[in-house]
């Protein structure tokens, strides 16, 4: 495919040139995306018309698809594709830092993404590189996360939960939604790079903490994510598509454009076909 990479920031990202999104994404094209995704960690394609079966396709070419999510709607032409769309008073749920649906044992490893209608102005999307943010730590901390571990869960999802069904809504969804345990310093299959595996939206606990010190360590943590050293940020257009490794980044979807509507369509790839390689 001749894939050209433009790096945005010194932390992560870059608009990518050179795909075809007719493409049959034969294993070598794919390769070579995927060697662009592990070192920019998100890329940008512009004018990527990409319907959503299609969208599956290039997914599934990146790895196993899975992970459906335990509240949003499917798109009618796949059920690989589900459809992010806000408009008028919804609260929209992604304006939090986190990476997809850590609440589960084994989240999405890559998430992509493309913008179907966006507002006149506003609904970006900021990118955070983990790794930027665990490198910045001092040394200190960086002891004293090596060995903890945090639980995650679904966090602003009780909201629609707990209006649809009280409690048992909310047990209803802890149980398709899941909980987990993960390290709260991750390493990349890949590269090996640890990276902070944290975020405001999903994680609620440090195991072996009391609950005031588990929410002072974490507080320090996700002031640190905001820090505008680490991110990237994207300016929507129809038809762009953003692709992005969950392991080592999170993202924050801006809320400022409301009433008006926006509407996305997402693949969640759970197994990267390539770590094992
Ligand atoms: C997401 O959290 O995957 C959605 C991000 C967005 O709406 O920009």
């Amino acid at each position: 495919m001749a894939l050209v990479a433009d790096r945005l920031t010194p932390a992560l990202g870059a608009e990518l040139t050179g795909f075809d999104p007719h493409s049959t994404f034969d294993t070598e094209e794919i390769d070579e995306l995927h060697a662009q995704l592990m070192e920019h960690h998100v890329l940008f394609i512009r004018d990527c018309d990409l319907a959503p079966v299609k969208m599956a396709e290039l997914g599934a070419a990146l790895g196993t698809l899975g992970a459906r999510h335990h509240s949003y709607v499917t798109h009618p032409d796949s059920d690989d594709v589900v459809i992010l769309e806000w408009k008028g008073d919804d609260l929209p749920d992604a304006a939090e830092w986190h990476s997809d649906m850590t609440y589960r044992d084994t989240p999405p490893f890559a998430s992509i993404l493309k913008a179907v209608i966006v507002p006149p102005a506003g609904g970006d999307t900021l990118w955070a590189s983990m790794f930027s943010v665990y490198d910045s730590l001092p040394s200190g901390m960086k002891d004293d996360l090596a060995g903890l571990e945090a639980v995650h869960d679904m966090g602003a999802f009780r909201t629609p939960a707990y209006r649809g069904g009280g409690n048992s809504g909310i047990l209803d969804a802890y149980s398709s939604a899941g909980t987990a345990v993960h390290p709260m310093v991750a390493h990349h299959p890949i590269s090996g790079r640890p990276y902070l595996n944290v975020s405001e939206s999903f994680t609620r606990f440090v195991i072996g903490l009391s609950a005031p010190e588990a929410g002072r360590l974490l507080t320090e943590l996700f002031d640190r994510i905001n820090r505008p050293e680490h991110h990237v940020r994207l300016r929507w257009k129809p038809n762009t598509l953003a692709l992005w490794d969950n392991r080592g980044t999170q993202h924050y979807a801006v809320v400022d454009y409301l009433p008006h509507l926006r509407q996305l369509h997402r693949v969640a790839v759970v197994h990267d076909a390539r770590e094992s390689r």
